[in-house]
């Protein structure tokens, strides 16, 4: 007989047929002539009530399982009375693995802080349970959205030799013994000698790859893991990530600000269709009020705003901030909560930056001052989206490589997709890890993504 999900008994409610379920005790429970038994197997929320008559072999065995065993069991699905609508009598129990008494995870709350610490059993807790549930489905809404709208997934490299966002947060890559660098004269590392014959790293983005493609087949996402180098320990900023990054050719930054927003309510749509168990419990458990906070949100259009606009917001509001707001300075944490969690309550888009603080690809405003970037920052995250529309120009980005002291050679491929049928297009990045956050109301980064990696911590 083969086994049957916990989430496919809820579901389908097969009511008077034999079953075999397989899962983790959550409790178990004794009394004169019968034990109830919470088992959950990850598949659903919801754990499944066993009843197991004193009549059953192996009764005394396994009656002392404790919580964390794994049974194996066989019996028939009835109408339950209790608060569940169905539960399993037992015809037949096997142990499949017992758990000693220091089991880390009893029924009593324990700590996120602890429960990093055993991040390979954490998933059997509810909460981790629902978190990474919302995650899948938020990858499955992630490839709906795109595919509908006529999008290519598409598969850019992890391994590189560009500094593409030219912010210096590079993981070098190299086979060279550290201990015996093949050097130069003058002491410099001899790079031909390594094993791609330059320097390489792994990727901070798949952008200009992703533009190769948008200008070829139009409409293009990558969906793939990230790496920086940044020195940044806080609760938003993880050493590897997973991004998702659409380019769409032919497309302004307005097109691609409005597809950014509708990402967002559509992946909020999804999640509130598809996981209402979960969504009850983050409700209720991790952040009080967030179905209707994000029901709101998926129903409301998006503010906008320029860079230049939120700045005076931003003076205006008498605000003691504790980096001091000027216009040419980048939007610190402080700046951006203020924006979304008090004046707007809500999402806001800012457009617009100063060039000086964007990225070398992005297109000047006739200004001369700006460049045409865009955030999205949605209420106790800040930035979810960062995007922007690329410079077109084959002069002016030129122009920008050499300023910015970039290798031009690097950037030689980059450079013919302006000289030959060069394009207006346009795209943005959204830190996924970072739309788990907020729509499951979780408050710290490393708790969304199974095993996280951060300024000293590789573990697991
Ligand atoms: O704003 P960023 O750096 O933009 C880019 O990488 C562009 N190449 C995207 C594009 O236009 N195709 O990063 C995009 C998003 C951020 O808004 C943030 O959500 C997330 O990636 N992000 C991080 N998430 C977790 N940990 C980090 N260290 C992150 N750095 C960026
Ligand atoms: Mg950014």
């Amino acid at each position: 007989m083969r086994r049957t999900t916990v989430r496919n008994l809820f579901d389908k409610k097969p009511i008077g047929e034999d079953i075999l379920v397989k899962g983790w005790v959550k409790s178990l429970r004794k009394s004169k002539t019968f034990c109830f038994i919470v088992l959950n197997d990850g598949s659903a929320q919801k754990d499944l009530q066993i009843i197991a008559d004193e009549s059953l072999a192996g009764y005394e065995d396994f009656t002392k399982c404790l919580v964390g065993s794994s049974l194996s069991i066989h019996g028939k699905l009835v109408e339950s009375g209790g608060k569940q609508p169905i539960e399993v009598q037992a015809s037949a129990v096997e142990i499949l693995g017992t758990t000693p008494q220091d089991y880390p995870l009893q029924k009593k709350g324990t700590s996120m802080e602890f429960l990093r610490e055993i991040a390979h059993l954490r998933p059997r807790t509810n909460v981790f349970g629902a978190v990474f549930r919302v995650r899948h489905e938020l990858a499955q809404a992630t490839h709906k959205f795109f595919t509908d709208k006529g999008f290519y997934y598409l598969n850019t490299p992890i391994l590189t030799a560009m500094d593409a966002e030219g912010a210096g947060e590079l993981f070098r890559v190299s086979t060279l013994d550290p201990n015996k660098l093949p050097l130069d004269k003058s002491g410099k590392v001899i790079w031909e000698k390594d094993y791609f014959g330059k320097e390489s790293y792994l990727c901070v983005t798949g952008q200009l790859e992703a533009e190769a493609f948008a200008c070829s087949m139009g409409s293009v996402y990558t969906f793939g893991p990230t790496f920086r180098s940044e020195n940044s320990n806080t609760t938003r900023h993880l050493s590897e990530f997973w991004m998702i990054e659409p380019e769409v050719a032919f497309a302004d930054l307005e097109e691609v600000a409005e597809l950014g927003a509708e990402y967002i309510q559509f992946m909020i749509k999804h999640v509130l269709e598809k996981c209402p168990d979960e969504m009850a419990l983050f409700n209720s458990f991790v952040e009080k009020g967030i179905i209707a906070k994000l029901e709101k949100v998926a129903a409301t259009p998006f503010k906008r705003i320029t860079y230049t606009e939120a700045v005076d917001i931003l003076l205006k509001s008498n605000k003691k901030f504790e980096y001091k707001v000027e216009w040419g300075v980048d939007l610190q944490t402080e700046h951006e909560k203020f924006l979304t969690d008090e004046h707007f309550k809500g999402p806001v888009i800012v457009t617009d930056y100063p060039k000086e603080i964007k990225a070398f690809y992005m297109r000047q405003n006739e200004d001369g001052k700006t460049v045409r970037a865009m955030d999205i920052l949605v209420p106790g995250i800040g930035e979810i989206i960062g995007g922007s529309q690329r410079e077109e120009r084959l002069d002016i980005i030129e122009a920008k490589i050499a300023e910015e002291g970039l290798d031009p050679d690097l950037y030689k491929w980059y450079l013919d997709l302006r000289r030959y049928g060069t394009v207006p297009h346009s795209g943005f990045g959204l830190g996924f890890e970072r739309a788990v956050m907020y729509i499951t109301g979780m408050s710290n980064i490393r708790d969304v993504i199974p095993f996280h990696r951060t300024p000293n911590h590789i573990d697991f």
